[in-house]
């Protein structure tokens, strides 16, 4: 049961809070249960539109993970609760740039998270590589949220000059995070994928007007994307299916398919060459579970089944340099399912650079793959 507050809501209409907030019986702003009189149908819409969607879903694992703890961490609140992004943004009076304290359980991305009065003076969000991106409005909204919370940046200083191929158990799997849309969005610019020296990246990718910002494909409340805008410029029966590249990036040749296709396919051969690399190269090999964190795990004994100990499963410890930074590639981009329409070059180009470094302990002659960057 979630209780949703407009307090800041610069849209919405000032009305009595109920008495006791544990009493309100569904996700409504304080101003329900909906009033006819108080409450117009475009608010109702809104309201109906967010509810369903993940956004409000509060017994999603993006909001009940903290429940046992019974409270939100600092760190971790900005982005998984309306009340701890306010904080961070200091739009409850607050210093901006921190979030003060842990935050109450239960907070979903509400109401005043993107209606609020105080984000006109959000000028600025600061992505994990450290790039200060200006912003306008809402998009400061968005582009804090789905930033993820590590970039290539930190596996180059995790890495440092070390050996490329001599493992290093100090070394951990660094996580990108989820939902990264912004981050790929920035492209080569926000520098969230780890860059291979002497290449140069595609920036953000700007498409076209008026497909410019978050909100101009993604409707704000139920979060789909608005498809029948697309078909304005792009013939498909679906987004995944959208193409306008004339080659193949993916060596098959196959122009048909969406630009989708040949990003899943290239991700798809970069697991297999990490996989091939740890059993083959480092002699430890690695078996990915995208269900688990930390998600990479060890099978010593090549029995093709995760190792175990003491009824875990244990993390692969036998990083290199070479599968760190192709696996973070690799995790960024897979974190992201819309990565094909929020910038598709760059998405290439990271998995093109990722094989092509992987190719070459592996012994792979890049000629052969026919694969284009
Ligand atoms: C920069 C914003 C941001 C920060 C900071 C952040 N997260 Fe997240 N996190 C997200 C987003 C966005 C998602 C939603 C991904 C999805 O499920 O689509 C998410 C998803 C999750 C999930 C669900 C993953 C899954 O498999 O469904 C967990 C667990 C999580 N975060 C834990 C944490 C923890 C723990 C911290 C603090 C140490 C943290 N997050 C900090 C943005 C953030
Ligand atoms: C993730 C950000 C976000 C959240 C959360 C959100 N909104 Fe919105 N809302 C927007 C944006 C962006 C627009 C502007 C749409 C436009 O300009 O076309 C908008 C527009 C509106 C409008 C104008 C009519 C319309 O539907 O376009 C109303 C009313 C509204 N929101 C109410 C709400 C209510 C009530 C909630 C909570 C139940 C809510 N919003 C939650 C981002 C959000
Ligand atoms: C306070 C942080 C926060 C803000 C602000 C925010 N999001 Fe999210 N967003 C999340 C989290 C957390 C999830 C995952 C929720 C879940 O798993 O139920 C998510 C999920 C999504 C999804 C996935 C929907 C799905 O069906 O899986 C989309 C699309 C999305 N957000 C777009 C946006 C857009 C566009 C904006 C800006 C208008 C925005 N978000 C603002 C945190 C945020
Ligand atoms: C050109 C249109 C376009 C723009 C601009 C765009 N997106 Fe997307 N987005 C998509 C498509 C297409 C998908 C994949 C379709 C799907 O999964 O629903 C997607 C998927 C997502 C997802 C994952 C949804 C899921 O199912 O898990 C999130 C989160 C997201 N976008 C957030 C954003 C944010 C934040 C921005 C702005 C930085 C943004 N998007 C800009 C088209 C767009
Ligand atoms: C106003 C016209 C227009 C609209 C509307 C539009 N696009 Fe695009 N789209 C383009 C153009 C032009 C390109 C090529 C841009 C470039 O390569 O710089 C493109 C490229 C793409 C690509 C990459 C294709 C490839 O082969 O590289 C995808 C994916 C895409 N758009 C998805 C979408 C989605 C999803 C929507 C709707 C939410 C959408 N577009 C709406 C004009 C548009």
């Amino acid at each position: 049961m979630i209780a949703v507050f407009l307090a800041n809501m610069s849209l919405g209409q000032e009305t009595e809070a109920p008495e006791d907030p544990a009493e309100i019986p569904f996700a409504l702003p304080r101003s329900g249960p909906f009033n006819p009189a108080d409450i117009d149908i475009g608010n109702e819409t809104a309201i109906a539109d967010w509810f369903r969607s993940a956004h409000a879903n509060a017994a999603a694992e993006a909001f009940s993970h903290w429940d046992d703890d019974g409270e939100v961490q600092a760190a971790c609140a900005t982005c998984h609760s309306g009340e701890g992004f306010r904080d961070f943004h200091g739009l409850d009076g607050s210093e901006p740039g921190v979030v003060d304290g842990t935050i109450d359980v239960g907070g979903v991305v509400d109401c005043g998270t993107c209606h609020n009065a105080g984000l006109a003076q959000v000028t600025e969000v600061t992505f994990p590589s450290g790039l200060v991106h200006p912003v306008r409005g809402v998009e400061a909204s968005c582009l804090t949220c789905h930033q993820g919370r590590s970039a290539g940046t930190d596996v180059a200083e995790a890495i440092g000059d070390q050996e490329l191929d001599a493992p290093n158990p100090d070394l951990r799997f660094i996580n990108p995070h989820y939902a990264t849309a912004a981050a790929t969005w920035l492209g080569g610019y926000g520098a969230a994928g780890y860059h291979y020296q002497g290449q140069d990246y595609s920036g953000r990718f700007f498409h076209a007007r008026p497909v410019e910002t978050c909100n101009s494909c993604h409707q704000p409340h139920t979060l789909e994307v608005e498809f029948e805008a697309c078909t304005t410029c792009h013939q498909a029966e679906e987004p995944a299916a959208i193409r306008i590249a004339r080659q193949s990036y993916d060596g098959s040749g196959d122009t048909d398919k969406g630009i989708s296709a040949d990003i899943q396919s290239n991700a798809d051969l970069l697991l297999e060459m990490i996989e091939a690399y740890t059993d083959d190269v480092v002699g430890a090999p690695v078996i990915y579970d995208g269900n688990r964190y930390p998600y990479f795990f060890a099978d010593a004994n090549r029995d093709g089944a995760i190792d175990m100990a003491d009824g875990r499963p244990v993390a692969y410890a036998s990083w290199t340099p070479r599968s760190l930074r192709a696996a973070f590639n690799w995790k960024l981009i897979t974190a992201d399912p819309g990565n094909y329409a929020h910038n598709p070059q760059y998405t290439l180009e990271l998995l093109y650079d990722s094989i092509a470094d992987m190719a070459d302990p592996l012994g792979v002659d890049m000629e052969d793959l026919n694969l284009l960057r």
